[in-house]
């Protein structure tokens, strides 16, 4: 296997999650007008979906690597999540995919991220929730995710569970969630080949894989029959209450719905 290029991975990510990711956010009722800002916004097809839905708003798309968005829609900023420092009040929609639960600080990012919504404005995070390995379909399926999992030190791929609570903690209500199954295998879905693609001569520098592990692993996704669920993938939401006069909230309440 050879390592893919950091934006053909990216570019996967997109088309195998955007339909996914907009089924959310076209729930949420954002204005033409709305004022988004999307953290980690990889090669930028969440920033520009937003610069459509809201002409007559504003869409930051925020990353460390800006070479994969193109600039011409989105504004584009160079900087890492974890030093922003947006003003209270500031959006109606903050977007997180994938990223957050890679940061070691992930859990004051949510609090603080919560801090820039104005009144009814949304946050919304989608991260995977890593299914156990060893439930895995076949030992070769259970050896590589194990060995990805290892080579992801420091980032969090169960910390999405908390996210529901973490929301509620920043005073968000109306929290809801929905979950998709990732495929692994032979189905237009898939997202894992380019992922493990890349992540091989990492995995066999490390010792995690051999090469006999990596090939197997390829094979068995081509074939016709095999489709596995390594991950799922979860998107909470929130949004920031609306307050009346004397602090009591009108709209929004602390339940929270699932949809599955
Ligand atoms: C897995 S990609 C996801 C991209 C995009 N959100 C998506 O779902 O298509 C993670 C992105 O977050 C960016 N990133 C990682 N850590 C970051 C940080 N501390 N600050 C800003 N961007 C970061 C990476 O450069 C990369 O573009």
């Amino acid at each position: 296997m050879t390592a893919l290029d950091p934006a053909t991975r990216l570019t996967s990510l997109q088309s195998s999650t955007d339909r996914f990711t907009f089924g959310v956010l076209d729930g949420l009722g954002l204005s033409s007008g709305a004022h988004c800002v999307d953290l980690g916004a990889g090669a930028g097809s969440v920033a520009d979906g937003l610069v459509e839905r809201c002409p007559d708003g504003r869409v930051v798309a925020v990353d460390l690597d800006v070479s994969h968005l193109d600039g011409s829609r989105a504004q584009v900023l160079a900087a890492d999540i974890a030093d922003l420092d947006f003003a209270p009040g500031s959006f109606d929609l903050v977007h997180a995919r994938f990223v957050l639960c890679h940061l070691p600080t992930r859990d004051e990012v949510v609090a603080k991220a919560a801090g820039w919504l104005r009144p009814g404005g949304w946050l919304v995070v989608t991260d995977p929730f890593h299914l156990p390995e060893e439930t895995a379909p076949h030992p070769v399926i259970a050896r590589i995710m194990a060995a990805y999992r290892r080579l992801q030190s420091g980032s969090d791929l169960t910390w999405v569970r908390r996210v529901p609570s973490l929301l509620g903690a920043a005073g968000l209500c109306d929290i809801e969630f929905t979950a998709r199954p990732a495929c692994l295998g032979n189905r237009d879905g898939d997202r894992w080949r380019p992922l493990i693609d890349q992540a091989a001569p990492a995995l066999l520098e490390r010792g995690l894989v051999t090469e006999s592990d990596l090939a197997e692993f390829r094979s068995r996704l081509v074939e016709p029959a095999f489709v596995d669920i390594p991950q799922v993938t979860l998107a909470v939401w929130g949004r920031k209450p609306y307050i009346a006069m004397g602090a009591e909230v009108v709209t929004g309440s602390p339940v929270v719905n699932r949809k599955m």
